[in-house]
């Protein structure tokens, strides 16, 4: 069953920005790559940086702490042909000037992350 839920507001993201948000105890990176939104786990797999206060780099997001580089459409890990630090998406669509992510649970509380 389809899960979507609100996390932000369209203005909350400009182009080359990105938003942390806090959903049912997972955090959640949402991302605006050139007007197309894209959702990942935000904790980056190496020691649990948040990947939404990284560098971004076009369609590549670089951890602050020692630079790991993801795919932020694919979730991919870049440096290295290591899928196991892949990191998960999630679908996202626009509602209005609403962006909202398939979620797993029946979260419902949101709280803004940074
Ligand atoms: S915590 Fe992200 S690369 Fe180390």
């Amino acid at each position: 069953m389809s899960n979507f839920i609100n996390v932000c507001k369209v203005e909350d993201v400009p182009i080359g920005g990105a938003k942390m948000i806090f959903a049912d105890e997972v955090t959640y990176g949402i991302f605006n790559v050139a007007g197309e939104f894209f959702a990942i786990d935000d904790r980056c797999p190496h020691a649990g940086a948040s990947l939404a206060c990284g560098i971004i780099e076009g369609e590549v997001v670089r951890c602050r702490i020692h630079h790991w580089r993801f795919c932020i459409k694919t979730g991919t890990y870049l440096d290295e042909a290591k899928p196991r630090f892949n990191v998960r998406t999630y679908p996202v669509r626009i509602v209005g000037d609403d962006v909202q992510i398939e979620i797993d649970s029946d979260a419902v509380l949101l709280t803004d992350g940074i």
